[in-house]
């Protein structure tokens, strides 16, 4: 039996790590983006959006919209993260002007007209970039949370602390008041936090054998993973770059790699050393599902399966 493939929409700010989820998004026949949505991240507004289409061209895929949403954050003042992702926000692939436009519309009101329009608890939704779009949406339309049957978040740190300070982790520091507005939500939501990113990296072997493969996907992701390990290594003592946004996609595609618990996650919200860190308390239920391990041989495979596929 053939199952449908699952319609999703991505709400991103490329970004390195976003660009590699976005391909493996395209590659998996399971998955069928619908619309994909930027934020102010990584890189100014004008450049995510600009990137998401790059990556959708280089994909063959331009006939999927990309609408550009919120330029900052909702309170606080802007944060980039240059350092990790190079001035363009993508190093490691040639920069060119897309031929697909943006898609007319506000990213914000393209979420709200989309999750309106859809059936109670039906489209599942990942984040991961700031969460400033899902957040004015919510504010706007309150009623749309009961339509995100699953929405998949690339956020936070507990037990490793954060990235960018001691405590927190950039997607929740560089706009902790949207991601306190979409935690309370009540929305079922599984968290790919630091916690778990930080136990798969792109090591050196695991770049070779995917640049192995044959076809310009392959050597692609192999430039755009370098490109983030010299960075990574640059500010992290030698490092390799953290597998952090690619986790939502394969979280998606073989949950059974990873492990979760029910949980419910705040944030802090008041200035100080703990600004941007997220709280996790133990629930029975939920609402959210922190993933605290994941096989980081299978998530590896994951990638290369759909590489071979298409090579
Ligand atoms: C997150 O921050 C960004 O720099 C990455 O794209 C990822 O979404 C990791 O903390
Ligand atoms: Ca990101």
């Amino acid at each position: 039996m053939t199952t449908s493939p699952l319609p999703l929409i991505i709400d991103c700010d490329p970004g390195i790590d976003d660009a590699v989820m976005l391909m493996i998004a395209f590659m998996s026949p399971k998955l069928d983006v619908r619309a994909i949505t930027t934020v102010a991240g990584n890189v100014p507004l004008r450049l995510t959006s600009r990137n998401a289409r790059m990556i959708c061209e280089r994909m063959g895929r331009s006939g999927v919209p990309v609408y550009a949403g919120c330029p900052r954050p909702m309170l606080r003042k802007p944060v980039t993260a240059e350092d990790f992702h190079g001035e363009s926000g993508i190093e490691g692939i040639e920069i060119f002007a897309p031929k697909a436009p943006l898609a007319p519309g506000h990213g914000v009101g393209e979420l709200i007209a989309r999750l309106s329009a859809a059936a109670p608890a039906s489209q599942t939704v990942i984040l991961s970039g700031p969460m400033t779009n899902l957040a004015a949406a919510l504010v706007m339309a309150p009623e749309i949370a009961s339509k995100i049957g699953h929405l998949v978040v690339m956020a936070g740190g507990d037990r490793i602390g954060g990235n960018i300070t001691p405590f927190a982790e950039f997607n929740v520091f560089a706009d902790p008041h949207a991601a306190a507005i979409v935690f309370d939500a009540g929305i079922r939501t599984t968290v790919l936090s630091l916690d778990v990113t930080h136990t798969v990296r792109s090591e050196p072997e695991r770049v070779a054998s995917l640049r192995k493969i044959a076809g310009p996907e392959a050597e692609m992701m192999a430039d755009l993973l370098a490109a983030g390990n010299r960075l990574e290594a640059r500010w992290k003592n030698g490092q390799m770059a953290p597998m952090h946004d690619p986790s939502t996609v394969v979280y998606l595609l073989a949950p059974e790699i990873f492990e979760a618990k029910p949980c419910r996650v705040s944030v802090v919200t008041r200035p100080g050393a703990e600004f941007g860190r997220t709280k996790v308390k133990d629930t029975k239920r939920g609402p959210h599902h922190w993933v605290t391990s994941a096989d980081a041989d299978a998530f590896f495979a994951v990638i290369e399966d759909l590489l071979k596929a298409r090579a």
